[in-house]
């Protein structure tokens, strides 16, 4: 017994006396074995990643470490000296278990993970033995989806690509569904790219959608599905929020029409269905602008469409036969639409030709009716 135990220091004499040479510190002491017995892990961002490691047998001098990767860009996980926060030792003074907690892993620790014990020199160390390595595979949750529209309005019939992105999630395989309301909406998959920290992924998918007058009312989901999901995450997009139905306008002459010399004569202005609600209306008296008066309040219909009216009172002075007033509506700040009227005065010859027209109008139905009847 004594023996041995005065022999294996002079081992190590020897093997510093030998240091560089090929294969000296792989030799070390015959019954030290280093065993790590996890091929592969799989932890959830967030929680507790564990690792095993044990050693048996006697080692030379010189620290047990955790690294994560081999050769190059290797990273000191775990050392008996240093401080690592999210690090503990399951058996926290320990000669021989070197398991190790770490604690709120993140997408990026995933890796190769090894147990290496390094034997000490008087002028550094090497690696004396190492564990088979663990494979660390971390999942991760995608971010909340997220669906972006165009950057301008545009109006129905019109094809419009929208956005849906999420980011962050592992593994890679992703499942991604876009429903408008109810109705389930065929898109190509989604685009799946690596992410910054080249440990999770994120994807990008594109619905194209025909927009319609009645979409104000509708929202885009885009549906996310991830295994590591319970239930399936949703963004939504209004679709009004890329909408735009421009209102259809007409300028209705007051009754009656002719009118008489001096009489009022109002004109209405109609303003129907448009979307979204922002209109500034303007009359025009044979091009010129007017004062105005009498507008409301755009009102929403129960289509989710608004519509609004406009009066303009005039007095049907002489001068005034034959003027063309406009009523000119800017929606959305760009788009302009105009309806016109016209005022005319009564005077006999055309109150006569009105007669005339209508009587022949009359004649002709009574024509017809009897026709019809025979
Ligand atoms: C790691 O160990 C801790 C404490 O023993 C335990 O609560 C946790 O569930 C373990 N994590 C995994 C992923 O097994
Ligand atoms: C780890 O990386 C350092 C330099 O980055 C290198 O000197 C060392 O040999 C590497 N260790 C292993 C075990 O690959
Ligand atoms: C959006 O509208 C503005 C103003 O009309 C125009 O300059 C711009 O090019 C439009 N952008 C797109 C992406 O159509
Ligand atoms: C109409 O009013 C104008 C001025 O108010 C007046 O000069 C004109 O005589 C009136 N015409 C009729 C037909 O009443
Ligand atoms: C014109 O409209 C105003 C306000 O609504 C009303 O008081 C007036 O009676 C109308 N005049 C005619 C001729 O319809
Ligand atoms: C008003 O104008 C119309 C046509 O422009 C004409 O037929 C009519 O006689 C005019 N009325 C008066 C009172 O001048």
């Amino acid at each position: 017994m004594a023996l041995v135990t005065w022999a294996l220091p002079l081992t190590y004499l020897m093997l510093f006396l030998l240091r560089r040479s090929p294969g000296a510190g792989a030799q070390g002491g015959p019954d030290f074995e280093l065993q790590q017995p996890q091929d592969k892990v799989s932890v959830a961002a967030g929680e507790t990643l564990n690792l095993t490691c044990t050693t048996s047998g006697t080692g030379p001098t010189g620290p047990v470490k955790w690294l994560k990767g081999w050769g190059d860009g290797n990273e000191t996980v775990y050392d008996q000296t240093g401080t690592f926060p999210r690090v503990t030792r399951v058996v926290s003074i320990s000669n021989t278990d070197f398991s190790i907690h770490i604690g709120d892993v993140r997408p990026e620790d995933a890796g190769t993970y090894y147990c290496v014990k390094f034997i000490k020199w008087v002028s550094g160390v090497d690696v004396f033995r190492r564990g088979k390595g663990t494979v660390v595979s971390v999942h991760a949750k995608p971010t909340h989806p997220v669906v972006s529209g165009p950057d301008n309005r545009t109006g129905p019939g019109q094809r419009v690509p929208f956005t849906c992105t999420a980011g962050g999630f592992f593994p890679k395989e992703i499942d991604v569904k876009w429903f408008k309301d109810k109705d389930r909406i065929s898109v190509q998959p989604p685009s799946i790219t690596l992410g910054q920290t080249k440990s999770s992924y994120d994807m990008s998918s594109t619905a194209v959608v025909t927009l319609q007058e009645d979409d104000v009312r509708s929202q885009l989901i885009c549906q996310v599905q991830h295994s590591t999901l319970t239930a399936p995450l949703r963004g939504m997009y209004q679709l009004r929020k890329a909408l735009l139905v421009s209102p259809k306008v007409s300028v209705i002459a007051g009754v009656p029409n002719p009118v008489e010399v001096n009489k009022t004569m109002n004109f209405t202005c109609y303003v129907k269905g448009f979307y979204p609600g922002d209109v500034a209306v303007t009359w025009l008296e044979n091009g010129m602008e007017m004062k105005v008066e009498d507008t409301s309040q755009p009102v929403e219909t129960p289509r989710g469409l608004f519509e609004l009216r406009s009066l303009v009172e005039v007095q049907a002075t002489e001068e005034k036969n034959g003027s063309v007033f406009t009523c000119r509506v800017v929606h959305n700040a760009r788009d302009s639409i105009s309806g016109t009227a016209t005022l005319l005065l009564y005077c006999s010859g055309l109150w006569l030709g009105i007669l005339l027209e209508k009587g022949l109008l009359g004649g002709l139905l009574i024509f017809l009716f009897k026709r019809a009847r025979a």
